[in-house]
């Protein structure tokens, strides 16, 4: 029996906790600093490396990290160099996502399907570019700014602002230093997520997010307000061509470059008339794609991460899915993608069906209450035999509970709906 330590705080930790406890082969789950949902909080920061790597040894952990920022920190090759065992990619690695210039570089020499872009750290001259240029763009803030630093424009105007909010106002700091100007390709965007482990990618089940705030996909862009699995956008066939272009080229490529990629790849992609063009990439599990994902799994999660950390997925058996599909609905506090209030009491936990869960994100157990503590606060997630039936035992979990300044949204699954 081996004990785990899950790094993070959000809906994918308590995820990827409450499916871990779920091995035979595991012990006890730690998670630092966890939320009012997960069992045993280890109160130290994703931050700090050093004290999360003492409790490791301690305890003896595996450790898996849910989100980019320990990532893009080196927690995996501290731990490495210290003989801990840990998932996630390295340092080197989780350059894929950490620099959004160093992965469109990569794509472009690797001939991995990327959108056209330049790069530019002058106002002026990008604005320039986009003056002569014929297509519509995107703009995008070289580095980690928690889902804020790129602007999709339909405009020269909204180019320009976005230029300059990123390049004179320097509203994401560093991380906006300079930026990637992009065609912008209009289609159908889905998350495609592989297991990898430097040699190989095993494909996750699909699934397909819903980032903007408001129903029909209108307002600004949030961390994801309700995710579904599988999805009918992505079909077998083009399962296969993501497989081989993106996956295992990826894969491939970096290793050529001399970085193993082990963890899991995530591939944020838009289909345009059949062809699949990679956005972005992110070195760990969506959230909230993770949890209808973790809902669908039947293998044991442990395994796999582990055999993962060591090269070996090969050795496993084929991994298992439940065939029927899984439905997370975000419940977020008012005001949630800015600002929002906390502190308000969450009621209606008890009586939650079999085929359900709700996993805690932005929630503190105060005293023995929950109470709402962040932007995203819960996704009640459940499984159905088809997608609409996992959705109308998702919106029916979501009705029993309560807070003063809960906030949903009412159509998540119903863009795959409509390719059934
Ligand atoms: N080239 C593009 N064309 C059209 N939309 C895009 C393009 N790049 C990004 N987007 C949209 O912007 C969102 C955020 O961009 P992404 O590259 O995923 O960055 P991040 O998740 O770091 O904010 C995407 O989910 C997608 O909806
Ligand atoms: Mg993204």
């Amino acid at each position: 029996m081996v004990n785990v330590l899950v790094v993070g705080s959000g809906g994918r930790e308590h995820a990827l906790s409450w499916k871990l406890s779920q091995s035979e082969l595991v012990d006890e789950v730690y998670v630092a600093p966890g939320n009012g949902g997960t069992s045993q909080n280890i109160p130290i920061s994703v931050d700090d490396i050093d004290a999360l790597a003492n409790f490791a040894q301690e305890k003896s952990c595996f450790t898996v990290v849910g989100p980019e920022a320990p990532l893009a920190n080196g927690l995996v090759d501290k731990f490495i160099e210290k003989g801990l065992a840990v998932f996630g990619p390295s340092k080197q690695a989780a350059q894929l996502e950490s620099s959004k210039i160093w992965a469109k570089e990569f794509m472009k020499r690797n001939d991995i399907p990327t959108a056209d872009f330049e790069i530019f750290d002058d106002a002026q001259k990008a604005k320039e570019f986009v003056s002569t240029y014929e297509k519509q763009v995107v703009i995008k803030a070289d580095g980690l700014a928690a889902g804020k630093g790129v602007i999709v424009c339909s405009n020269n105007d909204e180019a320009n602002d976005a230029i300059d909010k990123i390049l004179v106002k320097k509203e994401f700091g560093d991380a906006g230093s300079k930026i990637i100007i992009e065609e912008r390709v209009d289609g159908i965007e889905a998350s495609y997520i592989a297991l990898c482990d430097g040699q190989i990618g095993i494909p996750m089940a699909t699934s397909q997010d819903h980032k903007r705030i408001y129903d029909d996909d209108k307002g600004p862009n949030t961390g994801g307000m309700g995710a579904y699995s599988p999805t009918p956008v992505i079909d077998d066939k083009l399962s296969n061509v993501i497989q081989e272009e993106i996956i295992a080229k990826t894969i491939s490529s970096m290793s050529k470059e001399g970085i193993e990629f082990r963890g899991f790849l995530y591939a944020g992609i838009m289909i345009r008339d059949g062809k699949p063009y990679v956005l972005e990439y992110n070195v760990r599990m969506g959230d909230p794609e993770c949890q209808p994902i973790l809902m669908r799994l039947n293998s044991d999660l442990y395994k796999y991460l582990k055999a993962s950390s060591e090269g070996k997925l090969n050795d496993l058996s084929e991994i298992s899915w439940k065939d029927e599909s899984a439905v997370c609905i975000v419940l977020a506090s008012n005001g949630y993608p800015n600002s929002y209030p906390k502190g308000d009491e969450i009621s209606g936990f008890d009586n939650i069906p079999q085929n359900s869960f709700v996993f805690h994100a932005g929630t503190k157990n105060d005293d023995g209450k929950i109470v709402s503590n962040g932007g995203r606060v819960l996704g009640v997630t459940a499984l159905g035999s088809s997608l609409n039936d996992a959705i109308n035992n998702a919106y029916n979990v979501a009705e029993k509970i309560h807070w003063e300044n809960k906030y949903q949204r009412n159509d998540i699954g119903k863009k795959g709906l409509s390719y059934l």
